[in-house]
């Protein structure tokens, strides 16, 4: 009979996967394998199933955002969820923080791994904190100007929406900026502000969602608001807020799971208030 001992990530076999993620086989053997995994902030793995392996997934620390099947699922420390065979998945740190998890697979699931492709994995689509690469303070101020303020806001210029942007170089509190990046290039971004003009009672408020016009209708602007949704939930908000001027675009929300809460006015200009339950 083999001898039970003590395992850590001290002493568990290790290997790295993705781009900079660790793993650690707390167990492995041809029924079972137990791996603990570590997600740098911004990283994700890439959409897979597998043929005949049952999944359980559950977070020590940091948020995860499982997709699973094409539902969204955010999970805490001290969630778990399972994964059923067959079904399409992917585990996703939208956060600014590690997540640290465990999966456990049973049988194991070594050599039973199909990958479904994916297009954003594909085209390294990468959300970091606004902190982290403020370089491009430049581009987002202009693609903001662009395709919202210019078109709602008085008096609006890029060189207030790049002070604006400087207000959100924040990682742990409001007011924060997320970027999207593709091969390294600001594609698109997403703020976290305790007020976002309305009705100072409410907070927070997912403020100036925006992507570039080529790269529309890939997800990416899903993508942003997953990871503001993280955001807000790690920091102990119950509920997360926006406003809308265009008035075609809530239906999109609603798609995603967000409520319609009400009318008001900003600027002038009539704006849908919805919510979402994080
Ligand atoms: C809204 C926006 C961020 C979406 O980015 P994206 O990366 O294309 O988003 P996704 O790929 O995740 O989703 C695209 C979906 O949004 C829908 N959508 C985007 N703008 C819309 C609008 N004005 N009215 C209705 N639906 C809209 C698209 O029809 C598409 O639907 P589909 O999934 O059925 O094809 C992007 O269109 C944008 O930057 N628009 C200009 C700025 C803006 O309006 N920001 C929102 C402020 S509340």
């Amino acid at each position: 009979m083999k001898k039970t001992h003590k395992i850590n990530t001290q002493i568990a076999e290790h290997f790295n996967w993705g781009t900079h993620c660790d793993g650690w086989f707390l167990a492995n053997n041809p029924n079972l394998c137990i791996l603990q995994e570590k997600m740098p902030a911004g990283t994700m793995e890439e959409k897979h199933y597998h043929e005949k392996t049952w999944q359980f997934f559950f977070i020590i620390s940091g948020t995860a955002t499982m997709e699973i099947d094409n539902v969204q699922h955010l999970l805490g420390a001290l969630d778990g969820i399972e994964v059923q065979p067959q079904v399409p998945h992917k585990i996703v740190n939208n956060t600014n923080q590690d997540l640290v998890f465990i999966v456990v697979s049973t049988p194991n699931h070594k050599l039973d791994r199909v990958n479904v492709g994916n297009h954003t994995q594909e085209k390294q689509i990468e959300i970091k904190s606004l902190m982290d690469c403020k370089e491009h303070i430049p581009q987002l101020a202009e693609l903001w100007y662009e395709e919202i303020s210019r078109h709602w806001a008085p008096n609006a210029s890029i060189e207030k929406a790049k002070q604006k942007l400087n207000e959100h170089l924040n990682d742990n509190k409001t007011p924060m900026a997320l970027v999207a990046l593709q091969n390294k290039k600001p594609i698109g971004m997403a703020c976290l502000r305790e007020n976002d003009g309305i009705r100072p009672g409410i907070s927070p408020w997912l403020g100036s969602l925006v992507v570039h016009p080529k790269h529309r209708g890939q997800a990416i602007g899903e993508m942003l608001i997953d990871a503001i949704k993280s955001q807000a939930k790690a920091l102990n908000y119950p509920v997360l807020y926006l406003l809308a001027f265009d008035p075609t675009i809530p239906n999109w929300y609603t798609r995603l799971g967000w409520q319609f809460i009400g009318t008001d006015e900003l600027f002038g200009h009539p704006v849908a208030v919805m919510s979402i339950s994080l």
